[in-house]
């Protein structure tokens, strides 16, 4: 797999890497992206039947299961090469990951202090009250429509999702981290995302503004192609590894100096 020069030289060049992700960087690992044709999930879902406020208030049950599902289906598949590259690229250099990704991949790949913009899958909280739910949260073994979501403990309020639906703000902290470290960043490499929902999409101008390289990874074109630098038309588990690749021996050898 050939990188592209300007790619690899300013990997090279970088001092502070941040990595944003989106849903094709699990792609490989089996999790369905939300608008590839087809098997998007928001091509074989309505995105405001499921994942929005109203829809929640609407018919909780049905939310829940589906949540539940994907909660489960994440649970069965494995961290791709590229995650796992991301993770290595980090032992090497000082590289941040931000995901806009429900899934816990990058952790189990072994990248830490992942921010993550839209929430987790695996955390779970009060509607009404908003307090952390630690109770258990079992999944069904076969696809179901409706589950009833677990009552909160403390306020008998309903446990929802701990992900951010359309419509709602982002966790603060986790947004101004965010913006925080592609401002400090030498290079911001965009993978999998199709920069179409903000403020996430809005990072890579953010990156560019402050004088960071952008470099996009992704097989197709996306609203954020004209901000990167560098467009890498290849999948995250092909481009992610061949880039480390490269870049470790001297990564290395600076870390030996260092
Ligand atoms: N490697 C790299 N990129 C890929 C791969 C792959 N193997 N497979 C698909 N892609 C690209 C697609 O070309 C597309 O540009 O990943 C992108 C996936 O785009 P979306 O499905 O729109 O996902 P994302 O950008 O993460 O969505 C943003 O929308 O639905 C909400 O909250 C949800 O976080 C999500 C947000």
């Amino acid at each position: 797999m050939r990188v592209p020069e300007a790619a690899l030289e300013a990997a090279l060049d970088a001092r502070r890497v941040v990595v944003v992700t989106g849903a094709g960087m699990s792609a490989e690992s089996g999790v369905p992206t939300f608008r590839d044709a087809q098997t998007g999930l928001w091509e074989r879902y309505a995105a405001e039947d499921l994942a929005t406020p109203e829809a929640w208030d609407r018919d909780p049950a049905f939310v829940w299961a589906w949540y539940l599902s994907r909660f489960g289906a994440v649970a069965h598949v494995e961290p791709n090469a590229g995650h796992r590259a991301v993770a290595r690229w980090a032992a090497l250099a000082d590289v941040r990951v931000v995901t806009q990704n429900v899934d816990d991949l990058h952790e189990r790949a072994g990248s830490r202090d992942v921010v993550h913009l839209h929430g987790s899958l695996a955390s779970f909280r009060c509607a009404r009250c908003e307090t952390a739910y630690a109770g258990t949260v079992d999944v069904p073994d076969t696809e179901v429509d409706r589950v009833d979501p677990p009552t909160c403990p403390r306020c008998g309020g309903r446990v929802r999702p701990g992900v951010v639906w359309f419509g709602e703000l982002l966790p603060l902290d986790a947004w101004e981290q965010a913006v925080a470290l592609v401002e400090a960043a030498d290079l911001v490499l965009v993978v999998g995302t199709s920069g179409i929902v903000h403020p996430a999409a809005g990072l890579p101008a953010v990156a560019r503004r402050a004088g960071a390289a952008v470099v996009e990874v992704n097989p197709l074109e996306t609203d954020v192609s004209d901000v990167a630098h560098v467009v890498w038309r290849e999948s995250a588990a092909m481009a992610l590894p061949a880039l480390v690749d490269s870049l470790a021996p001297a990564l290395e050898r600076r870390r030996g100096q260092a």
